[in-house]
C-alpha cells in the first residue's frame, strides 16, 4: 500500500526535508582535501540533533551479518556508490564524495544526496555529477498524477545513457513517509513491471545513482559499501519529492 499525504503531513515533510537540505549545504562548505569522513559524519549528527531530529540511518538494519548502520550520513567516495561508512579516512584533490542524509522529525523522514567534487576534479568526473543530477531533473518532470513509475524510470535511464554512462541496476529509489523505505520501488532503469500510477500526496525518493563504466555493482565485505564491480567513478543524486496536482514538489530543500 502506498501511503498517501494530506497537505499538513507534506507540510511536516518539508520540515524534515529543510533539515537535511541544511546538512547538505554545510556539508557541501566542509568537504576538502585533508577533511575525514567522520569528521563529516559529526558535523552532520550535531546539526540534526540541534534542529531536534533523529538521524534516519543510524542503527538501520543491514543485510543479514551486518553491523546496524553506524553512521548518520553515507560517504561514498570515488567508486564507492552508495553506503560508504563514515571513517577516518581522508578526502584527497580530485576525489569526488557522494553524501547522503536521511532525517526524522515530527513523525517523517526526509532523504536527499549530492555528489560534491573535491578540489579539482576531472572533466569527465565533472560530467557524471552533473548528469546524475540532470537526470534526477529529467526524471521528476514526468512525476505528475496519472504517469506510471516506470515513466520516471525511463526517462533517468535515458538520459544517462545517452550521456555514455550506466545506471545501477540494485539499487533503486523508494517511497518514504513514517518509514524511510515505503513502497513502491523507483527503478532508476525500465523493468518489466511497469509499477504504480502516480497519485497526489505520495512521497517519493527518487535517486539515481550513475556509474561512469559498467552498472555491476559488488558488496564489500562490510556487507554495507557499495563499490562499482569495474573501479569506475558513480555518482549519486537524491530528493524526497511530494506528488501534487499540479507541479511536484522537492521537499529536500530550503524554503
Ligand atoms: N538514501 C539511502 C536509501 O534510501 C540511504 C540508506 S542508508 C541506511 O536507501 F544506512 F539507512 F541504510
Ligand atoms: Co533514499
Amino acid at each position: 500500500m502506498i501511503s498517501i499525504k494530506s497537505k499538513t503531513e507534506i507540510e511536516s515533510m518539508k520540515k524534515a526535508g529543510e533539515i537535511v537540505a541544511v546538512v547538505l549545504e554545510k556539508l557541501n562548505a566542509a568537504v576538502k582535501p585533508g577533511v575525514t569522513t567522520l569528521e563529516l559524519d559529526r558535523i552532520a549528527e550535531e546539526y540534526i540533533r540541534k534542529s531536534g531530529g533523529i538521524p534516519s540511518f543510524k542503527g538501520y538494519k543491514g543485510f543479514p551479518g551486518a553491523i546496524d548502520y553506524p553512521g548518520s550520513i553515507c560517504a561514498s567516495v570515488n567508486n564507492e556508490v552508495v553506503h560508504g561508512i563514515p571513517g577516518l579516512k581522508e578526502l584527497k584533490d580530485g576525489d569526488i564524495i557522494s553524501i547522503d542524509v536521511g532525517v526524522y522529525i515530527s513523525g517523517f523522514h526526509g532523504d536527499a544526496a549530492r555528489t560534491f567534487p573535491i578540489g579539482t576534479v576531472s572533466e569527465k568526473a565533472e560530467k557524471l555529477i552533473n548528469v546524475t543530477r540532470e537526470s534526477f531533473y529529467e526524471g521528476i518532470k514526468k512525476a505528475v498524477p496519472g504517469n506510471r513509475i516506470i515513466d520516471i524510470s525511463s526517462v533517468i535511464q535515458d538520459y544517462v545513457e545517452k550521456n555514455g554512462f550506466s545506471v545501477v541496476r540494485e539499487y533503486v529509489g523508494h517511497g518514504i513517509g513514517k518509514e524511510m523505505h515505503e513502497p513502491p520501488q523507483i527503478p532508476n532503469y525500465r523493468t518489466r513491471e511497469k509499477g504504480p500510477r502516480l497519485e497526489s500526496g505520495m512521497t517519493l525518493a527518487i535517486e539515481p545513482m550513475v556509474n561512469e563504466g559498467g552498472f555491476n555493482v559488488k558488496l564489500l565485505d562490510n556487507r554495507w559499501t557499495v563499490v562499482t564491480a569495474d573501479g569506475s567513478l558513480s555518482a549519486h543524486y537524491e530528493n524526497t519529492i511530494a506528488i501534487t496536482d499540479k507541479e511536484p514538489l522537492i521537499l529536500t530543500k530550503l524554503s
